[in-house]
C-alpha cells in the first residue's frame, strides 16, 4: 500500500496513541505462564502484539478477546506440534525463547523474512549460561532457533549489547529457574518486564544496571491497564514540533524514564514538551504530553544516548532534516538489526526527500534545510518507523511525501493514518 502526505496545515486537538507494544508483548507472554486469569486493557492492537497472542494460542493457552480486554487463561503452556512465528516481532521471539528454555518440551520458533534476518546469539549465550538448550541457524546467529526445554540453574549473566529483550529473556528463564540469576546490561535499556514481574508476584531486586529474581516464582494472573506507546506518541510529538502553528495534546502517554530521551532530545533541539497530569498506571509512570510548533535546531547525540533513544531514531532523522544546522548520531550500529537495515533505510529516505544525509558505520550526519525539505517517493523497507517517520515528513515537505509500503505501520499502530488526519484541519 501506497500513502501520500502533504502539508494541510497545522495539527490541533487532542488524541490518544495505541497501547505500548513492549509492554502488550510482556503482559501476554507473562500471562501465558502464570496460573489464572491475567486480564489487559489498552492492549496494542499492531501486528506484532497479534503475534505474541498467536504464539501463546499455540503453546496451548485461550486468550479472549473484547473490543474492551484481552483475557489470557494462563498456566496451560505445553509443547506445540507447529512451528512458533513471532512474524515482525524481535520481542515476542527472543522473549519467548527465555520462557522455553525452561519448559520441559522441544519448541522450534521463527519468523518472517525481515526477522529472519535478526541476530539471536545475543539470546542464545546469556541462556546457556542458566543451562539451557538452545540453537539458531547459521551457526547459532539467526532464526529459525530450536529450544529443547529443560531444567535451568539461575546465574549471573553480564550481556555484551545493550537490550531489554535479551535481558528479559534472561529474567524471564531466571523466574523459572532455580535459585538466583542476575543480569547486568552495558546501559540501562527499557525496564517494563521488571516492573512487570512483581505484579505476577516474582520479586525483583535492582541495583544500578543489574537486575536479580529468584527462581522457581510462582507466577499469578493479575490485571494491568497498558499506558499509551510513548515511541507512537513521538511520531506526533515531531509532527507537533515541525509543522508550523500545531498544539497538540497526546493523553496517557507511558513516561518510563528508560523510554522518555526523545523529550530531552527534542528539549536540546529547541522543542518543550509539557507534561500535564502525571500519575501512576499499573507500576508505570503516565501523563498528558503537550506540544506545540517551533524552530528545531540540529543536535549532536552521542553514543551513551543511544539506547534511550533507539526506537526514535528514525524520527530523529527526519526531524533533522527540518531543523536549522547539523545533527549527529553516533553509537547508534544497533540499528543495523533492527525491522530494517534502519541506518540505511532512513538515509535513503533522507536523500529521496532532498536532505542531505552522510552515512556511517554507526550513525548519520544530517545538514539540516531550515524547514525547506522538498518531499518525494521513499520505500518503507517492511519497517514500521520508517513508514511513520517519513509520513511525519510529508505534513511538511514542501511537495509531500509519498511512502511504498505504508501497510509496514500497523506493526506497531494499525490507526496511524486515521489518527493523523483527526488531527488536520
Ligand atoms: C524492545 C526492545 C528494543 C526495541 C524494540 C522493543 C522490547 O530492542 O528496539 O522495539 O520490547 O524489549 P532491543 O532489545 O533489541 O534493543
Amino acid at each position: 500500500m501506497n500513502a501520500r502526505v502533504t502539508p494541510r496545515g497545522p495539527l490541533r486537538g487532542e488524541t490518544t496513541v495505541p497501547g505500548d507494544k513492549s509492554i502488550t508483548q510482556r503482559a501476554i507472554l507473562l500471562g501465558a505462564i502464570a496460573t489464572g486469569v491475567t486480564c489487559l486493557r489498552g492492549a496494542n492492537t499492531g501486528a506484532d502484539a497479534r503475534a505474541a497472542r498467536d504464539l501463546v494460542r499455540r503453546l496451548g493457552v485461550r486468550v479472549v478477546e473484547t473490543p474492551r480486554e484481552i483475557r489470557i487463561h494462563g498456566g496451560t503452556v505445553r509443547e506445540s506440534e507447529r512451528i512458533l512465528d513471532a512474524r515482525n516481532s524481535g520481542t515476542a521471539l527472543r522473549l519467548a525463547t527465555g520462557i522455553l528454555a525452561a519448559r520441559p518440551f522441544l519448541s522450534i520458533l521463527t519468523g518472517d523474512a525481515s526477522l529472519r534476518r535478526r541476530p539471536v546469539a545475543r539470546v542464545l549465550e546469556p541462556l546457556r549460561a542458566l543451562g539451557a538448550d538452545v540453537a539458531a541457524r547459521d551457526g547459532d546467529r539467526l532464526p529459525p532457533i530450536v529450544v529443547r526445554g529443560r531444567e535451568l540453574q539461575g546465574a549471573a549473566v553480564v550481556t555484551a549489547v545493550p537490550s531489554a529483550q535479551v535481558k528479559s529473556a534472561v529474567l524471564l528463564a531466571g523466574i523459572q529457574a532455580h535459585g538466583v540469576t542476575s543480569v547486568r546490561e552495558p546501559a540501562a535499556t527499557r525496564d517494563h518486564t521488571e516492573r512487570m514481574l512483581p505484579r505476577f508476584g516474582a520479586l525483583v531486586e535492582r541495583d544500578g544496571l543489574a537486575s536479580r529474581v529468584r527462581g522457581p516464582a510462582e507466577l499469578r494472573g493479575t490485571e494491568i491497564d497498558v499506558p499509551g506507546d510513548f515511541s507512537a506518541a513521538a511520531f506526533l510529538l515531531a509532527a507537533g514540533a515541525v509543522v508550523r502553528g500545531s498544539n497538540l495534546l497526546l493523553r496517557n502517554v507511558g513516561i518510563n524514564p528508560t523510554r522518555v530521551a526523545f523529550l530531552d532530545h527534542l528539549r536540546r533541539a529547541g522543542v518543550t514538551i509539557d507534561r500535564e497530569n502525571e500519575r501512576e498506571s499499573s507500576g508505570e509512570p503516565v501523563a498528558d504530553l503537550r506540544v506545540r510548533a517551533t524552530t528545531i535546531r540540529g543536535v549532536k547525540v552521542p553514543p551513551e544516548r543511544v539506547p534511550g533513544l533507539i526506537d526514535e531514531l528514525p524520527l530523529v532523522a527526519v526531524l533533522a532534516a527540518f531543523a536549522e544546522g547539523r545533527t549527529v548520531v553516533r553509537g547508534a550500529g544497533e540499528l543495523k538489526v533492527k525491522e530494517s537495515d534502519r541506518l540505511a533505510s532512513v538515509a535513503a529516505g533522507l536523500r529521496a526527500i532532498g536532505a542531505r544525509v552522510e552515512e556511517h558505520e554507526d550513525g548519520w550526519t544530517i545538514e539540516g534545510s531550515g524547514g525547506r525539505v522538498r518531499g518525494g517517493t521513499v520505500d518503507a523497507c517492511g519497517d514500521h518507523r520508517v513508514a511513520m517517520a517519513f509520513l511525519i515528513a510529508g505534513l511538511a515537505a514542501r511537495d509531500g511525501v509519498l511512502v511504498r509500503g505504508a501497510e509496514a505501520a500497523r506493526v506497531s499502530d494499525p490507526r496511524f493514518l486515521a489518527r493523523l488526519r483527526s488531527l488536520l484541519p
